[in-house]
């Protein structure tokens, strides 16, 4: 079983995403010892810029136009990201909110890899997924707490709205996903909250795999 787990946050040992993805991991393992696990967090990839090279391959690609060596070189690391998810039975994916939204290199991954007949298909009319992923795991760490009838409510939530539908869009079928808010400072009391997502993480396990 091949999973693909992504991790968002640049801060290593000190992140609280990747700490709840870990544990996740951990305890699947127990129940599911064959995991085969491909991390891929988004800033130690080395991701190519999208940029005019970058954006004019895709197009040649798209056309079967010849390209540059440059352009060659981009466009099959951007196949090779692309395989990582088409290979993937399932995704674990952690990311930090980051104003209101996620990560910007979160988002320059899914800017490379989210080609049309590669993750996902268009035909002038309508969206189809081209992933066949049946479950995902999301957990999403937040230093706020997002809650109607407060001075943020849930409307300020550019995060997971977004992930949920991307995931979806691209064919993974069930979402699963925890978040972890409150987790602002490195302190005993979200050291508390973690320990309490790492529960619930622990109990996402069942039926998973
Ligand atoms: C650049 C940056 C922007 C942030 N923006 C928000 C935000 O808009 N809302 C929020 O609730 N927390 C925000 N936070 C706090 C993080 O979401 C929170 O600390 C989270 O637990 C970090 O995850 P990590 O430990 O996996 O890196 C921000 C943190 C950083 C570094």
């Amino acid at each position: 079983m091949n999973v693909l787990h992504i991790q968002s946050s640049p801060r290593g040992d000190k992140s609280k995403s990747i700490a709840l993805t870990s544990a996740f991991l951990s305890a699947s393992r127990k129940v599911f010892p064959a995991i085969d696990e491909d991390v891929l967090n988004v800033w130690n990839e080395n991701l190519p810029e999208f940029d005019t090279a970058s954006i004019g391959a895709k197009y040649k690609a798209i056309n079967h136009q010849p390209m540059t060596d440059a352009e060659t070189r981009t466009w099959n690391r951007i196949l090779e990201l692309i395989g990582r998810f088409q290979r993937a039975n399932r995704i674990v994916l952690g990311l930090p909110m980051w104003n209101f939204s996620i990560p910007y290199k979160l988002k320059h991954l899914i800017d490379l890899t989210a080609q049309r007949n590669y993750l996902f298909t268009y035909d002038g009319k309508e969206y189809g997924p081209l992933l066949d992923v049946p479950k995902a795991l999301v957990v999403y760490a937040r230093g706020s707490v997002y809650r109607e009838n407060t001075p943020i409510p849930p409307s300020f939530d550019h995060q997971a709205p977004y992930i949920d539908f991307w995931l979806r869009m691209i064919g993974v079928r069930e979402v699963r996903s925890v978040v972890v808010d409150n987790v602002f400072q490195d302190d005993a009391e979200s050291a508390a909250r973690v320990a309490a997502g790492k529960q619930s993480v622990a109990r996402l396990v069942d039926g998973f795999w």
